[in-house]
């Protein structure tokens, strides 16, 4: 997979792309970033990636050109083929799992990074084909954002995690939370590990697996026990 990134703040993706899985996946081959600094493609003098709003107003908006610019440059070296172009943005569709699913098992993704007051309305109404927003707050930019949805797409990559049945059993996966996890020592300040996941007995360490993940479910979300037809993705 390819992610092309397009950000005023090209630094703040060292810490998170490399270390852990991110860094292994891109040392496997699995995936490789190219990060581009928006007032690269400025064509003024000062760089400017901003202006005022028309009509007035608070804050300052992000100009088309450079990330048009940005944009067509990275479409042109990917040459045809397809790619996604998300734009981050608190208006946007929720991400999910299922969304994480989804782009996965794309080739080509460009995310697009908005500041102060957001993008130009013409980016989202030309260049983006989705708006995702990762909860409905308002952060300062789209980097952490991006990082987020990175970090969720990267792992669904088959052969990224080590051990793939690390996918197949976690939350949201279905439509059930994850069954709680124990591990040494067996008796922590006076709080003991279940007995059944110490007695070696699969079946019925299965059986416990799935209940407490069927209660957890109930209890904590039980919104995704819902028909997903009446459920806001
Ligand atoms: C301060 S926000 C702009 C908020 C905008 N004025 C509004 O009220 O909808 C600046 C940028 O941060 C990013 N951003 C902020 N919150 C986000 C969220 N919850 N999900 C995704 N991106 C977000 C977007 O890229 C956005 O363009």
């Amino acid at each position: 997979m390819n992610i092309d990134i397009v950000t005023i703040f090209p630094k703040m993706f060292d810490a998170v792309l490399n270390e852990s899985i991110i860094k292994r996946a891109q040392a496997k081959g699995k995936v490789k970033f190219h990060i581009h600094d928006l007032r690269d493609y400025t064509l003024d003098k000062h760089r400017k990636v901003d202006d005022r709003p028309f009509g007035g107003g608070a804050g300052m908006v992000m100009r088309p050109e450079p990330i048009f610019n940005c944009v067509e440059r990275i479409k042109s070296r990917i040459k045809n083929k397809k790619a996604k172009t998300i734009l981050l943005c608190p208006q946007g569709k929720k991400f999910t799992h299922s969304r994480a699913k989804k782009f996965s098992k794309l080739k080509n993704l460009i995310f697009i990074c908005g500041h102060y007051e957001g993008v130009d309305e013409r980016v989202r109404r030309r260049l983006a084909d989705e708006e995702v927003s990762i909860g409905d707050y308002v952060l300062t930019g789209g980097e952490l954002p991006a990082m987020v949805l990175i970090d969720a797409i990267i792992r669904l990559i088959p052969g990224v995690l080590g051990d793939k049945n690390s996918l197949n059993f976690e939350s949201f996966e279905g439509n059930l939370l994850e069954h709680p996890h124990y591990t040494r020592p067996a008796n922590f300040r006076k709080m003991d590990v279940p007995g059944v996941l110490l007695s070696g007995d699969h079946n019925k360490i299965e059986a416990w697996r799935r209940e407490e993940s069927a209660k957890r479910t109930k209890e904590r979300r039980p919104d995704l026990l819902q028909p997903k037809f009446g459920r806001k993705e």
